[in-house]
């Protein structure tokens, strides 16, 4: 049960809310923050490549909102409609406050699990999905971005965050024994070719990136000669399956593959609206394939310097000032 959101600093210090865990941390009135769990300074990779997406007059759909920071910088820049969710309504008295705290409105949906969230939100489609910090919580990464393929819009923009280890081979590394870390959600890491394969299995192209390493922000490698982190992706929604030369299994999964065509709702993805969204010109050290129109992750990860400590606004903490 939501309660109600807390009109003064008074408020605030007398409700509940000022003793509950925060993910994020956020400013309610003025100099007033409810503190969250992150180092202030450990960057917030999806914030900043959502700011290359152009979303004002568009719809927009948030995956796995927590207490809606990302929701509130949507509807700040003018986002059309700001569709926030999550698993289950968990902090639903923290959105409310943030919402009243930064003079915002967007919808919420308690989706639960995501295997089949293009089912659960049919026909509702989108410009701009964000689809950060859930991949590594749930058993079937591939299963849950195919599902979410389904709403984005032709020509739309989706930002995808996940865990990662610098590996040139098509792996995951699973969190046996608690080995990548305790947190008890969390399953797989992706090597970054696997993510950049599995983006474009899904007809989703890189276009944009950022990534920082685990090691270099003081989080220590959670397993000795794992060089872990976290990467951020700006892909765009394409017509057709994405291949490199002479990959003929791309073109097969497409008429062989029971999962492809159908944990996507691929007749649904291709006839929604197509989308006007642009997107601004990429982060420094992003490299470009020579065969597409998109970026290749592998070779970006190793151009580009692991992010270093962020500023606030690039970073898990909302201000009243923020507007992106
Ligand atoms: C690490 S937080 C990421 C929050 C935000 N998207 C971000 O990137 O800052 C993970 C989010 O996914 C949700 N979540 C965790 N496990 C999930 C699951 N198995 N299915 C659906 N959502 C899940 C959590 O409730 C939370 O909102």
């Amino acid at each position: 049960m939501s309660q109600p959101a807390p009109a003064t600093p008074e408020e605030f210090y007398a409700s509940p809310l000022s003793q509950a865990p925060w993910y994020y941390s956020v400013e309610l009135f003025p100099g007033v923050v409810a503190r969250g769990s992150f180092p202030d300074d450990l960057p917030m990779l999806p914030r900043k490549l959502t700011r290359h997406a152009e979303v004002a007059g568009q719809s927009c759909l948030d995956i796995g909102s927590m207490e809606g920071l990302l929701p509130t910088l949507l509807a700040r820049r003018g986002a059309a409609r700001v569709v926030a969710t999550d698993a289950v309504p968990h902090c639903a008295s923290r959105m409310a406050a943030v919402k009243q705290s930064y003079g915002v409105d967007f919808e919420f949906a308690a989706v639960g699990l995501l295997y089949d969230l293009h089912a659960k939100l049919r026909p509702q489609s989108f410009d701009f999905i964000n689809f950060s910090g859930v991949l590594y919580h749930v058993y079937s990464p591939l299963m849950a971005l195919a599902s979410v393929r389904s709403l984005l819009r032709p020509g739309g923009l989706m930002v995808v965050s996940t865990n990662i280890f610098h590996d040139d081979g098509y792996r995951a590394e699973f969190n046996a024994g608690g080995r990548l870390q305790p947190e008890a959600n969390t399953f797989w890491y992706l090597s970054v070719p696997l993510f950049d394969y599995m983006l474009r299995m899904l007809r989703l192209a890189p276009i944009d990136c950022l990534h920082f390493e685990h090691e270099g922000l003081g989080l220590t490698p959670p397993v000795p000669g794992l060089r872990s982190g976290y990467m951020s992706v700006l892909c765009q929604a394409r017509e057709d399956l994405l291949p490199t030369g002479g990959d003929w299994y791309l073109q097969a999964l497409k008429e062989h593959s029971w999962e492809w065509a159908t944990l996507t709702d691929w007749a649904a993805a291709d006839q929604h609206p197509r989308s006007a969204i642009q997107a601004a010109a990429p982060y420094d050290g992003v490299v470009r394939r020579d065969d597409l129109d998109a970026i290749d992750l592998w070779a970006s990860v190793q151009n580009q310097p692991s992010h270093g400590p962020a500023v606030a606004r690039d970073a898990h903490q909302l201000h009243l000032v923020d507007t992106d």
